[in-house]
């Protein structure tokens, strides 16, 4: 029987629902030639994936593509799954019953290692942890952070190390115009950090940060930001590259505004953020908890063209009581999909999960997003992305090439759900659990005050939770 009619629609299970996985749904139901239902599912009630639990509190314009989003919910075909892990209330096997494909989206949900003796010392957090406890994300709201030293330390030299080191340094009336965690509000007002260190471990004109983000540092309403001259000095090969062609804006104009906030003196504001390159840490010491930070001095060196960090031995020993470690993100595996852990995404080619690194496509399995590709990209990156894996879905469809559930009926999954004690929230309900929030949130003039625990957002659809 053809597949993608009106009289067989093509039946897809789409996991995860942060924007590859919007995109994803997006894509397949604009199709004019196919007929499709597409069942989003993920392990929040909450969609929007990083678009709430990751972008930064302060920078809401960014959280206005979810008006996309809801375009997408909107459209014929499309039913959201919330409260639904795939790997544990519904497995893989489940689905490929169930569905003529899966698309798998997860995003990369956990942190990168630094490697470093001390890493786990109490004081010494994930950026990805904080991320997670400012944003409300389930996961973390039972989180701890103890901001009662003056310095902390953040390492990266990405975005998110520019929105943790951003965060730590707004004011309390600056967060309470946002919808930051209430718990993290109350933490984050207390704070005494006065000092807060951003280590980079190669040079100004190799930093991941991109302009519109350094330039924020610089127009902080309560904290200078500090740049030693000597830092932003390039050597021979980032002079070279930077004068070149081949340099990209981003860097140039990323070394211009660090040369600018070089030439600045402190304007004697509460707190500081200071910029340190070519310093990698190398070890976190302290009785218990974190203490100092043992930082290496790096010069850099050309290897197969790419400028990178080499430890000098130099060292130099920094007293802090707050690391948050900011050096990317990795994929979590899903049982049953295979899962390239060395590159921590799912192995593919182009969006088709591959069987293993020398066998073919998985029939009816795809992937999008960071988990296709790794952590890197802005929310738009990530509709492209979408485009090339759905294309060869749509192509797979065309020859026929699909899984042949033994229960494509829309209403087997419900029933499964419900067989299982899967309370799900669909789109409706996130809707309510969304009127909540932002109900919550007008009287103080915020966006919304978030629900922090699932038990709450159940609660909100008036639901008695029992734990
Ligand atoms: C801290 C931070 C801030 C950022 N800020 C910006 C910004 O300001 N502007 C910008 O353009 N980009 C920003 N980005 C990048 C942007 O968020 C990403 O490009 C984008 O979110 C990646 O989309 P994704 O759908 O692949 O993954 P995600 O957004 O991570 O979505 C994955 C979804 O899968 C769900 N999921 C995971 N496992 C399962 C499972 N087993 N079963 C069911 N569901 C599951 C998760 O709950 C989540 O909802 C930021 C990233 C981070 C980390
Ligand atoms: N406002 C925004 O648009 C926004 C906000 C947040 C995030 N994002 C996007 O989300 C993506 C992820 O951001 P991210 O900041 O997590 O990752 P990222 O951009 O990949 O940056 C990771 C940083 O960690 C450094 N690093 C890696 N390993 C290290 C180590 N062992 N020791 C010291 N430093 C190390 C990297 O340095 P090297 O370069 O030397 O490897 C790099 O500076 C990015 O594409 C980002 O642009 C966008």
């Amino acid at each position: 029987m053809t597949i993608g009619t009106p009289e067989n629609p093509v039946r897809v299970a789409i996991v995860g629902a942060g924007p590859s996985g919007f995109y994803a749904a997006e894509h397949i139901l604009k199709d004019e030639a196919t007929h499709a239902q597409v069942d989003l599912f993920d392990r929040l009630p909450t969609p929007f994936g990083l678009v709430r639990g990751g972008v930064a509190p302060d920078h809401p314009k960014i959280k206005s593509v979810i008006r996309m989003y809801e375009k997408t919910a909107a459209r014929q075909g499309f039913r959201f799954f919330g409260n639904v892990k795939v790997g544990h209330d519904i497995e893989v096997e489940d689905l490929e019953r169930l569905y003529h494909a899966i698309v798998f989206t997860v995003g990369c949900e956990t942190d990168r290692r630094l490697g470093i003796p001390g890493e786990d010392l109490p004081g010494s957090h994930a950026a990805t942890a904080f991320v997670g406890w400012y944003n409300a994300h389930p996961d973390y709201a039972g989180e701890q952070f103890d901001l009662s030293c003056k310095r902390a330390v953040v390492i990266g030299n990405g975005n998110v190390a520019m929105d943790v080191a951003r965060m730590l340094a707004l004011t309390g009336a600056e967060l309470r115009r946002t919808d930051t965690a209430d718990h993290a509000i109350e933490v984050l007002d207390r704070s005494e950090i006065r000092e807060i260190v951003v280590l980079g471990r190669r040079g100004p004109a190799q930093a991941a940060f991109t302009n519109p983000e350094i330039k924020e540092l610089g127009e902080m309403e309560d904290a200078d930001v500090v740049v030693d001259p000597a830092d932003v000095e390039l050597d021979p090969a980032s002079r070279a590259f930077i004068e070149s062609d081949e340099a990209d804006k981003t860097s140039r104009v990323n070394v211009e505004i660090l040369s600018k906030f070089a030439a600045r003196e402190p304007t004697g504001k509460r707190k500081r953020i200071v910029l340190r390159f070519l310093a990698s840490p190398v070890e976190n010491v302290g009785d218990g908890r974190v203490e100092k930070v043992v930082i290496g001095r790096n010069e850099l060196v050309d290897e197969g063209g790419t400028l990178r960090a080499k430890d000098t031995g130099e060292r130099e020993e920094l007293e802090c009581g707050l690391v948050l470690r900011s050096v990317g993100y990795t994929g979590i595996p899903i049982e049953g999909v295979p899962f390239d852990r060395k590159r921590g995404l799912i192995l593919n080619e182009g969006g088709r999960v591959l069987d293993s690194h020398d066998a073919g496509h998985r029939v009816g399995h795809y992937t999008a997003g960071w988990i296709k590709r790794g952590p890197s990209g802005v929310i738009g990156t990530n509709k492209k992305d979408a485009l090339e894996t759905i294309r060869r879905l749509l192509a797979d469809i065309e020859s026929g090439t699909l899984l042949d559930p033994a229960s494509p009926e829309p209403s087997a999954v419900e029933e499964l759900l419900a067989e299982r004690g899967v309370r799900f929230v669909s789109f409706e309900d996130w809707e309510a659990i969304d009127r909540a929030e932002v109900g919550r949130g007008e009287p103080h003039g915020r966006p919304r005050v978030k629900f922090v625990g699932v038990e709450e957002m159940l609660e909100a659809l008036g639901e008695k939770v029992s734990s």
